[in-house]
């Protein structure tokens, strides 16, 4: 309840959600309790929603929304998925990223590239990275949510923010075409970029 209410305010869901293709599989990765998960379902019931994420206590949170019949969640990760047969018309990934060290970046964009139909787009939304002392605050509040209170779980050491740019080069190089790079609006003195990018 709580989250559902908070959550919104920081990471603006409502801009994200119009990013998003209306019909076809949508794969949510990192979708902790899934709330955005359930936006997308709810907004168009042409989208087949999958949300995944590893932590099982977030997925059990998730699953109070299962009733929506476009909607399914499982405890994985994105490796997980490629010995599947189903492939994506669009992958999203929001505030997962700063989790991963650079090469694991790599990695998860190349699993993306495989798990992406022809067509099929990757989302990214993240925070992005500056030398500013609020992006000092960002990692603090950052690791003491993964470190002290162990609310948001990672199995890699540390934090490692990046750049829009960053991401855009690193997309770039590893041959996906940028389609849309902005920065959405927010109260936050930090806002959330947005990348979409084609395989
Ligand atoms: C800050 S939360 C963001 C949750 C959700 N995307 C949102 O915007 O509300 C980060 C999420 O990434 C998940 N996560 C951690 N490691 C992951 C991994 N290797 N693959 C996928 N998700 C991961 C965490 O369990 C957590 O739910």
């Amino acid at each position: 309840m709580f989250y559902e209410f908070v959550r919104p305010l920081i990471c603006p869901f409502g801009e994200i959600e119009k990013f998003v293709p209306s019909k076809g599989e949508i794969l949510d990765v990192g979708c902790g309790h899934g709330l955005f998960s359930k936006i997308l379902a709810e907004r168009s019931l042409d989208r087949q929603v999958t949300g995944i994420d590893p932590s099982e206590i977030k997925i059990r949170h998730a699953r109070k929304y299962s009733h929506l019949k476009n909607l399914k969640f499982e405890v994985c990760e994105l490796s997980d998925l490629i010995n599947r047969k189903v492939r994506f018309d669009c992958i999203i990934v929001i505030d997962v990223l700063y989790l991963f060290p650079r090469r694991e970046k790599g990695k998860f964009f190349e699993i993306c590239r495989k798990l992406l139909k022809k067509n099929g787009s990757l989302i990214v939304v993240e925070n992005g990275n500056g030398s500013g002392f609020i992006y000092k605050v960002l990692k603090i509040e950052e690791t003491i949510m993964t470190r002290l209170f162990k609310f948001t779980f990672t199995k890699y050491e540390g934090l490692h923010f990046l750049s829009r740019d960053g991401y855009k080069r690193m997309l770039t190089e590893l041959g996906f075409g940028v389609k849309t790079r902005i920065n959405l609006k927010s109260f936050l003195p930090y806002p959330h970029f947005l990348l979409v990018v084609t395989r």
